[in-house]
């Protein structure tokens, strides 16, 4: 019998792609979704779904026993930009989620725990380029500082009680089957919504911010593969760096153009370019590649691509 799975947050821009990727590798009884709200997309119905407010212990612990899971997807959080008008709502969401999650871990509730780091937790004196795994981490966003602090709570729990729990630094994630919301990175996936519906988009980032960026479907076998590799190959827990593709609004316009050639975007940067400026531009992931086999499969292109093509038949424009 399959080990049975929870993913907290299912409804999100990870959770939903994660849910959909797990019930096709494992079947639809064997993935419990749950989120704060009913999911929208009708698909996430078609298995096991619980509402479930992943800051209640109780709630937490009770529909873990109750459908005796093993491992935990965590994928709740509050974003960058949204954490930034909501300094505190982000800190306890993002803190208590994990610190109960970690707790069923410890007690023996639950046997695995998979939980997302970010770019977030690097800042403006950490090196921009080739970020190295181990560097400076002094990170200026709310966000940034509750994923810092999340990554020292997951290896003090590994070290201190031999909680089995895994992590990826996430680079921005592009997506055509949910939108993300709250980041600082979402630009990234309006763009082609917008080089769509309206052929012009206005770029809440500059013309040359050069950010890391990952399409999902790299994304998700990342967090799988790693959530599933042998636990002597899993040698860091805090969190794994994962590079990703890095450009700036202007090459992925630029990208967009090779298949939309009267596609135009202009630049006006706001707040999101203050936290943007203070993140790496690329990332050194070469702890991923030896450790556990990691290597990307899409590029710039390939992902625009994939999106154009995906977003046509989603919005009904072919
Ligand atoms: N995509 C996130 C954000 O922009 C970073 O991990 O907030």
């Amino acid at each position: 019998m399959n080990k049975t799975i929870l993913i907290l947050g299912a409804c999100g821009q990870i959770g939903t792609e994660l849910t959909l990727a797990l019930r096709e590798k494992y079947g639809n009884d064997s993935i419990v979704a749950t989120d704060i709200r009913q999911p929208e997309h009708s698909e996430l119905l078609k298995g096991p779904f619980e509402v479930v407010d992943a800051g209640n212990a109780s709630a937490l612990r009770t529909v873990c026993e109750k459908h005796n899971i093993h491992t935990v997807y965590h994928l709740v959080a509050m974003l960058s930009a949204t954490g930034e008008k909501f300094p505190m709502k982000a800190w306890d969401l993002n803190m208590q989620s994990l610190l109960h999650t970690l707790e069923l871990a410890k007690e023996g509730v639950i046997k695995k725990l998979f939980w997302p780091s970010s770019i977030a937790v690097f800042g403006p004196t950490t090196p921009k380029r080739n970020t190295p795994q181990q560097t400076i981490m002094e990170p200026s966003t709310v966000y940034g500082i509750s994923k810092l602090a999340g990554e020292r709570w997951c290896e003090y729990y590994h070290a201190k009680y031999g909680v089995d729990v895994r992590s990826i630094r996430y680079p921005g994630l592009i997506s055509w089957k949910s939108q993300p919301g709250g980041g600082t990175t979402d630009y990234a996936v309006e763009i082609y919504y917008k080089a769509l519906e309206e052929g012009k988009y206005t770029s809440f980032l500059s013309a040359q911010r050069t950010l890391p960026m990952m399409y999902m479907d790299d994304a998700i076998r990342a967090t799988i593969e790693l959530t599933e590799a042998p636990k002597e190959q899993v040698k860091i827990r805090n969190s794994y760096n994962l590079a990703g593709i890095s450009f700036d609004p202007l090459t992925i316009e630029a990208s967009i153009q090779k298949k939309i050639p009267a596609f135009e975007c202009d630049f006006t940067p706001d707040f999101r370019e203050e936290i943007a400026a203070s993140w790496p531009e690329s990332i050194d992931d070469s702890a991923a590649q030896d450790h556990w086999g990691w290597s990307m499969e899409y590029d710039l292109d390939g992902m625009t691509e994939a999106m154009l093509t995906n977003l046509k038949t989603k919005l009904g424009l072919q």
